[in-house]
């Protein structure tokens, strides 16, 4: 089965490539900015660009990671971008698998299920909000993975560098002890996202997100123990009463996802113990 991964350079769209590879799909992937072998280049924002990959390569799936965080391309890329990816997959009968975000919720509770609706408080979150509905319209038969915080486990991915810094005294900043999440490993989500890419009854949002709800300094504390470093410098800081709101509890329930798929989604404290 031929697959397109785009952001193929990114964290989880390395993993989806290398696993796809080693399972024998027929595997294509973009890069943006850091070209990777075998990869192409695409800007999201060029859908004249998108519009004529999709159409040469034909995939079957389309697995959509490319996104970019904040600052002016927010919008451009992480909402328009896959607006255009999903009308490119509707045009070409790909199916499509759009990679979303726990920050697509308001935070007010926490344990969302894919029922609830988005309330999005930050950028960030309106944008992943706005890729949803966009790639819903676009695509009805999209299914939209929401997962939570990456984590590597074994090496080390962005979130991990960052509390090992700073435990070390090479980085300065505090981890939020009121801000929940479920933070999932890379290589759980990619085999749950392969599971799931070829079954086209699945549509819709789908909660992929590791069992443990842990705060960010507890998140923190748990990676310095997994690579050996002391974690008691870790400073721990409270999100509540910041000028610009966070949304504090993001913990999905990935309930819906245990009965459907036959991959395991590790809590965090499961996989940063292995
Ligand atoms: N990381 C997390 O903790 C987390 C949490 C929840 C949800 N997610 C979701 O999971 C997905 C993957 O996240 P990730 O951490 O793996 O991402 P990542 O490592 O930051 O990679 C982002 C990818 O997007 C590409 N990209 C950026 N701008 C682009 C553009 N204009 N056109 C085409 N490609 C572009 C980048 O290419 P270059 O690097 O080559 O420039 C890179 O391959 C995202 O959709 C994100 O919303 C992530």
């Amino acid at each position: 089965m031929k697959l397109l991964v785009t952001g193929g350079s990114g964290f989880l769209g390395s993993e989806l490539v290398r696993q796809a590879r080693a399972a024998g799909w027929d595997v294509a992937a973009t890069y943006r900015t850091r070209p990777v072998t075998g990869a192409v280049p695409l800007d999201v924002t060029d859908e004249a660009a998108v519009e004529a990959l999709v159409a040469r390569l034909r995939p079957a799936v389309v697995v959509h990671t490319a996104y970019v965080l904040s600052g002016d391309a927010l919008w451009p890329v992480t909402a328009e971008g896959a607006a255009a990816v999903a009308r490119a997959c509707a045009r070409h009968g790909a199916r499509l698998v759009h990679l979303s975000s726990d920050l697509v919720f308001d935070g007010g509770r926490g344990g969302y299920r894919e029922a609830d609706p988005p309330g999005p408080v930050i950028p960030y979150g309106e944008a992943k909000a706005a890729a949803e509905r966009l790639v819903a319209a676009a695509c009805p038969g999209a299914l939209v993975v929401r997962t939570s915080l990456l984590l590597d486990g074994a090496g080390l991915g962005p979130q991990e560098l960052r509390p090992l810094a700073a435990a070390r005294g090479e980085l300065e900043m505090g981890f939020f002890s009121d801000e929940l999440r479920s933070p999932v490993s890379v290589r759980d989500l990619a085999t749950a996202v392969l599971e799931a890419a070829p079954r086209a009854e699945l549509a819709g949002p789908l909660h992929l997100a590791g069992a443990d709800t842990v705060d960010r300094y507890e998140l923190a504390r748990l990676v310095c123990l997994r690579h050996g470093v002391d974690p008691a410098p870790l400073r721990a800081t409270l999100a509540a009463g910041l000028p610009d709101p966070r949304p504090l509890d993001c913990s999905l329930d990935s309930s819906r996802a245990a009965a459907l798929l036959t991959t395991r989604l590790r809590g965090i404290r499961e996989v940063l113990a292995a």
